[in-house]
């Protein structure tokens, strides 16, 4: 059976990925930094669904995250039915504050190896008959985010970017998602420094519903998870851009 690639499967969103997916019968290529856990995590999917489960550590802020992990894929021919693109992280402060390294590596993680990994993979998708792609946005891509800027620019380059590959690949057989996710519990936000924000201490969505509506949609061009975030998303397009970027700001300080 093909497999499916999912990058960032370490915690949150693609642990939840890693867990539905063993639960169809899918065989799984778990990718991230923290190797350890994803060691345990391919045991227990093995164990609990009967799944094939490959392990390969990468760090995909390295300029070579991303050729090391094609390679290892490449040199073991594994067929490859979809490819989710989920690993990513943010950082809250000001641009001019925040250090520029890891500004740098946000982007290098959300966008470049993104880009990378979809634009080499390709070929390999379309082999499958019916694969997908499914590229981790966020409610964040719908507007700028002061106190955040890269991140909520390199979710909107996702957006923009998945949007695209769905049209010019709609007839090829590879159907391209962009999950929305707003805010889910997760690791996210302790790493981005955004736990104590209104935005994460009002409402949070948690890993497992974002990732079953993921999955029940996985061919549709964009996916917004929760009735609350599709509301936010569709008042903000009816809003001018100076104020939902304001609001952004708000939620953020
Ligand atoms: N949680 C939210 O509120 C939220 C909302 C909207 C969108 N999202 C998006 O959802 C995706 C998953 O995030 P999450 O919420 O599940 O957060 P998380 O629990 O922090 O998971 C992030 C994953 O990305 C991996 N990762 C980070 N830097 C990496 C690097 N340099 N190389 C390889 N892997 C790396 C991490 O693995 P290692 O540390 O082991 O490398 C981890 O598996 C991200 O793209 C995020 O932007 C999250």
């Amino acid at each position: 059976m093909a497999y499916i690639l999912l990058t960032g499967a370490s915690s949150g969103i693609g642990e939840v990925f890693a867990h539905q997916l063993a639960a169809e019968g899918q065989d799984l290529i778990l990718t991230a930094r923290r190797e350890e856990r994803l060691q345990d995590l391919a045991s227990t999917l093995t164990s609990q669904h009967g799944v094939k489960v490959e392990v390969i550590a990468a760090d995909l802020a390295a300029a070579d995250g991303v050729d090391q992990l094609v390679r290892r894929i490449e040199s073991a021919d594994w067929p490859l039915a979809g490819l989710i693109n989920n690993a990513g992280f943010g950082d809250r402060g000001r641009f001019d504050e925040l250090p520029l390294q890891r500004q740098l590596a946000m982007i290098q993680v959300n966008i470049s190896s993104l880009v990378s990994l979809t634009w080499q993979l390709l070929p390999r998708l379309r082999g499958q008959r019916d694969s997908f792609v499914i590229n981790v946005a966020s409610t964040a891509a719908f507007q700028g985010g002061p106190k955040m800027a890269v991140y909520y620019a390199s979710k909107a380059f996702v957006l923009s970017f998945s949007e695209a590959l769905h049209e010019e690949l709609k007839h090829s057989g590879v159907r391209v998602s962009t999950l929305c996710p707003g805010p889910t519990a997760t690791e996210f936000a302790q790493q981005a420094n955004v736990a104590d924000t209104k935005l994460f201490s009002s409402s949070a969505m948690s890993a497992e519903a974002v990732v079953r509506q993921a999955l029940a949609r996985r061919r549709s061009a964009i996916v917004i998870p929760g009735l609350l975030n599709r509301l936010m998303v569709w008042s903000g397009k009816l809003s001018p851009r100076w104020m939902t970027r304001r609001i952004a700001g708000w939620l953020q300080a």
